[in-house]
């Protein structure tokens, strides 16, 4: 089994060709839409495409457009030397690494205008973050015309956000979303995980074990909402420096509803110190 790294390829117009030619010798292609700072998390999704696919894509470029100024992006890992090490051991075949100027020329002006799914949740505290996501994931799927694009179910809202907006502009990609992976404890694996110390990385467990208190009572077969909810919010208070939201919501349509019937996930976006970490888990209420 080839343990070589990927070849590094940085000009879209390249990678496209590289696309095209593969393709047009019968060769499916998927592609794993990401930022860098690679962790188990980004490679079980490439495993995923490689799963499905003859050849893999992965792109690494941290989209200043998503970033608030307030945000992290300045100082948002950079790791790429390590991210192509991990990439040969799950049979990249290539990584896409653009550089800011490639991506947003001088003359950029053509923003994505997001669907209606991206709008409460992530789209309420970070306002304009879904208009970045689009924008980004619509011009990689352009440049990297790819069969099947995998994206993680660890950022669940962006997915759905993608999904929709896949299937509105017709874009000819298939969209693949795989579970979020997890450490041992619990902890989802995020590149954001890197900021905690270790105080803050205990803390953070919170999130994991609030999802699992909020499941766990749905396996009980409690359907009220708020008590889901709340359910949720003992477990985060005492952890938490503050939490933006941890709801329960329609899994489809990320609406509430007072009496938890349909598939539904709960989600949590709370900061531990300065770091905001998010996380979700999907259940159904348990009917006796
Ligand atoms: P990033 O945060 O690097 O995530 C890239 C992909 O990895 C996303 O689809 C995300 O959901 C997935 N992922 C992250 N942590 C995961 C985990 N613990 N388990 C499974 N999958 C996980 O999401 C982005 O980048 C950007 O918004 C991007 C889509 C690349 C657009 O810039």
């Amino acid at each position: 089994m080839s343990q070589s790294r990927p070849l590094v390829i940085h000009d879209p117009r390249e990678m496209r060709e590289w696309v095209r030619s593969v393709q047009s010798q019968g060769q499916r292609v998927g592609v794993v839409p990401t930022m860098g700072a690679l962790h188990a998390g980004h490679l079980s999704l490439a495993r995923a495409a490689r799963e499905q696919c003859d050849r893999c894509v992965t792109t690494i470029f941290v989209n200043p457009t998503q970033f608030a100024p307030t945000d992290d992006l300045a100082k948002y890992p950079r790791t790429l030397e390590a991210d192509l090490d991990q990439l040969a051991s799950v049979q990249c075949d290539v990584a896409f690494v653009p550089t800011v100027e490639a991506m947003y020329g001088p003359s950029f002006s053509t923003y994505v205008d997001p669907p209606k799914v991206a709008e409460p949740l992530e789209g309420s505290f970070r306002p304009g973050h879904f208009r970045g996501v689009c924008t980004v994931v619509l011009k990689l799927l352009n440049i990297v015309p790819a069969d099947v694009a995998v994206f993680g179910a660890k950022d669940y809202q962006q997915a759905m956000v993608v999904r929709h907006m896949v299937r509105d502009l017709a874009v000819g990609t298939r969209i693949d979303v795989r579970p979020t992976i997890r450490e041992p404890d619990g902890l989802a694996m995020s590149s954001r995980n890197t900021y905690l110390s270790a105080d803050e990385r205990t803390r953070a467990l919170a999130l994991s074990q609030a999802l699992l208190a909020c499941v766990s009572a749905a396996e009980q077969g409690e359907c009220n909402r708020e008590r889901l909810e709340a359910a949720m919010h003992r477990v985060l208070a005492p952890a938490c420096d503050s939490i933006d939201y941890a709801v329960v919501v329609d899994a489809d349509s990320l609406e509430c509803r007072d009496v938890v019937e349909s598939e539904s996930v709960a989600l949590i976006a709370a900061r531990i110190g300065s770091t905001r970490l998010i996380d979700n888990r999907v259940f159904r209420v348990a009917t006796r």
